[in-house]
């Protein structure tokens, strides 16, 4: 029986940008698994996208092994309670030559991609929780936090980036407080210059008890992600919890009643790295066969087909996880139609990479068939369009972003909807009613006075403030969950307190409110993509915002177009694209006025046609403009 006591599964879990990726690329340098040439910030931000917004959009494992070449003396760790979990003593680990191999799941830090976080946070045992020193314990610090308890894994508390020296005891003094454990559990580091890091790798051995297995039990392995591979199919991120299973085996999925062979396996170096058996307590990938995406899913349970006697039932399928709740739902169609097969292959392949969406066919009218999707926030929403179009080469259209309204009609019927196009003549409708959501903001106190006034032009009602720890306050509202998708509150909030106030919400029920439909028309005809669901009290500088916005962003066209917002059909702003004329004859200066005449008489024509079809072309960059301001 192999001992897999020299295995350590963890993750790094923060609020956004206090510096998880870069505490990753020291443990990358000192457990020499990238040479120092290849190295680059933030190694495993593998996307573009993600190295463009410098922020991590995907969890991603890496299988690193360390060799600790010093002894644990200078290591200031007491045998206090987060210690009792370990079964390795320090003393023997200093006397040992072991190899250890250290799996780590780096995941994302922004609201958004928290299904990321939960995921990888039932693949492990531990979790480093990373503060920033500058910015103090802030909302997902705690959120994060809360998931890492739920799986009882064992934390490590670190205060990041002390190379700023500010605030370095006081947020060590703030974690330790919230953890409820000595000053001297939080290791102190600077992640960019690598200060104390190999503190916390020690730490880690220390601490991080090694994964319980059993080789004799049937292999049981547990999906925490998946990619698609054109040659290889279904590609499942596994963490294998009892058993073994070795290249070329047969498998079965309980969930999805899926059978499978094993093209390859092997180990995140990051890159795949094929082997030829993956073991209970590791962490993996298993090429499935399966090309599908469908049948495929995270939480899923591989087991191994041992034979054709081989019974299902006598095995136990693993915990699995719950289904994430989109929050913001919109419409996407491929600009060509022609493009509609892969727009579906496309979506089925991101939700392998990203089970947090979620689609279903709809059609409309001048659109044609597209998908009506789901979302978790606005990010996630920008980050899939920005994925389709680069991973597939597609161009979208993309509807307003919305929440679900319930709309209860004069015949009693309920009609869920979040399309504004979707939406009943206003004669049929006798109450709208919309989710709400209770918000909690943690800021520092110099902060109340902006964020006061932020939540009075949001429809919020305050509901407490008090003193969370000593320096910052807690401060919950309940607002229209509307309010935060589309008015993208995480951004304004973080903005007007340089990133030192942060949020969190959970959804509430529905409740009543007094919304109307606002559309817009351009060239007198109704544009239902930018239709929108605002409150009446708002609903006349919504439409002037609008129609300005529009004018500002839309091309210059030959014509001149206008541009109105209505509700009901009742005109309530305009604004007016001007002509931009092309001087079609300026090849032909001088001389023959005659040929001029004609040309220009030529382009007025051309003009009118278009004019009559009530043709403009509107990019799909507009479409993202506008829905981004919200
Ligand atoms: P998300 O995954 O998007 O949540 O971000 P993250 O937690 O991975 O943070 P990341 O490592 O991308 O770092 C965020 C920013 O902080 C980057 O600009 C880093 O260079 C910087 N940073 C990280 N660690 C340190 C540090 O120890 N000192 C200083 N001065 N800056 C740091």
């Amino acid at each position: 029986m192999k001992n897999q006591s020299g295995i350590r599964n963890f993750v790094i879990i923060s609020h956004v940008n206090h510096g998880k990726s870069t505490l990753a690329d020291r443990f990358l340098e000192l457990t020499k698994t990238i040479p120092k040439e290849k190295m680059q910030p933030q190694f495993l931000d593998m996307m573009d996208l993600e190295r463009e917004k410098g922020i991590t959009i995907k969890m991603q494992p890496v299988r690193m092994l360390w060799h600790p070449n010093r002894t644990f003396d200078n290591l200031r760790l007491t045998n206090d309670k987060l210690n009792q979990k370990s079964k390795v003593k320090g003393q023997e680990l200093s006397n040992s030559k072991q190899e250890f191999v250290l799996n780590l799941i780096d995941t994302p830090g922004h609201v958004d991609f928290s299904y990321e976080v939960s995921r990888s946070l039932a693949a492990v045992e531990g979790a480093i929780l990373l503060v920033d020193a500058t910015k103090g314990i802030q909302a997902q610090t705690i959120a994060n936090l809360e998931l890492a308890k739920k799986q009882n894994l064992l934390i490590i508390p670190a205060v990041n980036k002390i190379d700023l020296l500010t605030r370095i005891e006081e947020t060590t003094e703030n974690l330790a407080n919230l953890l409820d454990v000595d000053k001297k559990e939080v290791i102190k580091i600077s992640a960019k210059y690598g200060t104390n890091v190999e503190q916390v790798l020690e730490a880690i051995i220390k601490k991080i008890p090694p994964p319980e297995t059993n080789f004799k039990k049937p292999f049981r392995a547990l999906i925490f992600d998946l990619k698609y591979d054109p040659y290889k199919g279904v590609i499942a991120f596994v963490r294998v919890v009892d058993g073994k299973i070795k290249n070329g085996q047969s498998i079965y999925l309980i969930a999805q009643k899926t059978e499978g062979k094993i093209k390859e396996l092997g180990y995140f170096r990051p890159e795949f790295s094929p082997k030829e058996e993956l073991l209970a307590g590791e962490i993996g990938y298993l090429a499935t066969g399966i090309k599908e995406p469908a049948k495929v899913r995270p939480g899923e349970t591989i087991i191994k087909i041992q034979n054709s006697k081989f019974k299902v039932q006598n095995i136990e399928p693993l915990p699995g996880y719950s289904e994430p709740k989109p929050m913001v739902f919109a419409n996407l169609y491929s600009q060509d139609p022609d493009d509609f097969e892969l727009l579906k292959g496309a979506l089925e392949k991101l939700k392998l990479n990203d089970p947090s969406l979620t689609f279903k066919l709809d059609y409309k009218e001048g659109l044609g068939r597209g998908f009506g999707c789901g979302f978790l926030g606005l990010l996630h929403t920008e980050i899939i369009v920005e994925r389709l179009k680069r991973e597939f080469g597609l161009n979208l259209i993309l509807s307003t972003p919305s929440v679900i309204y319930k709309i209860l009609t004069i015949d009693k019927k309920e009609i869920l909807i979040y399309t504004p196009s979707d939406w009943p003549s206003t004669s049929k409708i006798k109450e709208i009613q919309e989710p709400r959501a209770k918000i909690q903001v943690l800021t520092p106190l110099n902060y109340l006075g902006l964020i006061q006034e932020l939540f009075k032009t949001f429809e919020s009602k305050h509901l407490k403030t008090s003193y969370f720890q000593k320096e910052k306050l807690e401060l919950i509202y309940e607002t229209p969950l509307r309010v935060i998708i589309t008015q993208n509150l995480y951004d304004k909030l973080k903005s007007l307190s340089q990133g030192f106030a942060s949020m969190n919400y959970e959804i509430l029920d529905y409740r009543s409110s007094d919304l109307v439909k606002l559309d817009i028309l351009i060239l007198g005809k109704k544009e239902e993509t930018f239709s929108k669901i605002v409150p009446r009290s708002i609903a006349n500088k919504e439409a002037r915002k609008m129609v300005e916005k529009l004018k500002e962003i839309l091309p210059p066209q030959q014509f001149s177009v206008p541009i109105q917002a209505a509700i009901s059909g009742k005109i309530i702003a305009r604004e007016t694209i001007k002509t931009k004329r092309k001087d079609v004859t300026a090849p032909f200066y001088g001389g023959d006025y005659t040929r001029k005449r004609k040309l220009l008489e030529k382009q007025k024509k051309g003009k009118e046609r278009l004019r009559e079809r009530g043709e403009i072309r509107i990019p799909s960059k507009v479409f993202l403009e506008m829905f981004k301001e919200g």
